[in-house]
């Protein structure tokens, strides 16, 4: 196995360069891709454990990633709590039966992975066929409690946080409910094979400090402990995470995934080896011509040169308007290294 990924999160990657894989690189950039999605809806794709093999090795074949990410999604455990999940064009995802009252969090049923068994059974098929590392993911509890609260993606998070700040005793019994969904579905998950966990905060970047303390990083930590007998090492993302690194750190995660507001190098020297660092290009420099993209992409790679925990990744998910062509342009790149690293010291 290709297990660059797997030695950076252990902090022990001397192979002269970073593994490197991409937020949604199984997504709709990929022409095979959009050509199933033709034929299934992304739920119905989410659901059959063959098409959720096919579609995670997809950026395997096409760019030669060093790890997969599952093809899934954060809110396939609202489906399985009973709360209807849909997904619309141009609109994203729906809750059907969003969480309104403190009755409808005391009302929330109890972890039940039989509702996610296609997700094990997806998981198991794929490990046969993968010669990288496979990373199985959730969402923060707080990240999903925005959604099961606001029932759609919401810039603003209004409701989410007029909860919370107003019956905050009800909306930690939402995040300690969704907390323990995600700790039995990322053990059904380890159980099933995957090499690694990521933990997408995508909208902590709305809480304060302090409030990221109380109702993000708290539930982060107890998710953590949850699945430490397992060993399996977790990435924790947030979006807007450069802020909050520090505080992340303290739960002493195997990486911290980062975006492209801070200095990688300046990061590693608040947050010792170790602990991998991942990120942290701007996923607009997809758009760039090709000298441009691969300046930017040398520029990181010569900042965080010879780092044994340093995972070459976006600060956010590739767009699905962004060509193949550049998504392996930057893989290219930063295996070109490599070669070099071989060609100059044999
Ligand atoms: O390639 C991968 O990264 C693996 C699969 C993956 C998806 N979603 C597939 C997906 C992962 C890890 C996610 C995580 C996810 N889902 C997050 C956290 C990361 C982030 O992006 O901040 C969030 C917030 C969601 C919720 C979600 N799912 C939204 C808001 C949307 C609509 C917006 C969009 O990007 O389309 C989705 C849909 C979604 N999830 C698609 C894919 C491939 C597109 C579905 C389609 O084909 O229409």
């Amino acid at each position: 196995m290709d297990d660059l990924f797997l030695q950076a999160l252990q902090g022990c990657n001397v192979s002269g360069r970073p593994p490197v894989w991409l937020m949604r690189q199984a997504g709709r950039h990929l022409a095979s891709y959009r050509a199933l999605r033709k034929r299934y809806s992304f739920l119905q794709m989410c659901h059959e454990p063959e098409l959720i093999a096919q579609v995670t090795l997809l950026p395997i074949d096409a760019y030669q990633m060093d790890a997969a990410i599952l093809f899934s999604d954060i809110l396939v455990i609202a489906e399985a709590m009973g709360l209807g999940l849909r997904f619309e064009d141009q609109v994203g995802p729906l809750i059907e039966r969003p969480i309104t009252t403190r009755q409808d969090v005391e009302t929330l049923p109890l972890p039940d992975m039989t509702k996610l068994h296609f997700v094990a059974q997806g998981i198991q098929q794929l490990k046969s066929q993968l010669q990288v590392p496979l990373i199985g993911f959730c969402g923060a509890p707080f990240t999903v409690a925005s959604y099961l609260i606001e029932g759609k993606t919401s810039r603003d998070l209004k409701k989410t946080k007029r909860w919370m700040f107003q019956d905050p005793d009800s909306f930690h019994a939402l995040l300690k409910v969704i907390a323990d969904w995600s700790i039995a579905y990322l053990l059904m998950q380890v159980k099933a094979g995957v090499n690694a966990i990521q933990l997408f905060d995508s909208w902590a970047n709305s809480l304060a400090h302090h409030q990221f303390r109380e109702f993000s990083l708290a539930y982060l930590n107890y998710l953590l402990a949850g699945i430490k007998q397992t060993h399996i090492p977790v990435i924790l993302f947030c979006r807007g995470s450069s802020v909050f690194a520090p505080q992340l750190a303290e739960l002493r995660p195997h990486g911290i995934g980062l975006d492209w507001n801070c200095q990688m190098a300046q990061m590693r020297r608040l947050i010792p080896c170790p602990t991998a660092l991942q990120g942290n290009l701007d996923p607009d420099i997809l758009y760039s011509p090709p000298s441009r993209l691969e300046a930017e992409v040398q520029r990181l790679l010569d900042d965080m040169k010879g780092d044994p925990a340093f995972i070459l990744n976006l600060g956010h998910g590739v767009a699905p308007d962004v060509s193949e062509e550049a998504v392996r342009r930057l893989v290219e790149c930063v295996k070109r290294n490599e070669r070099c690293l071989v060609t100059s010291s044999s």
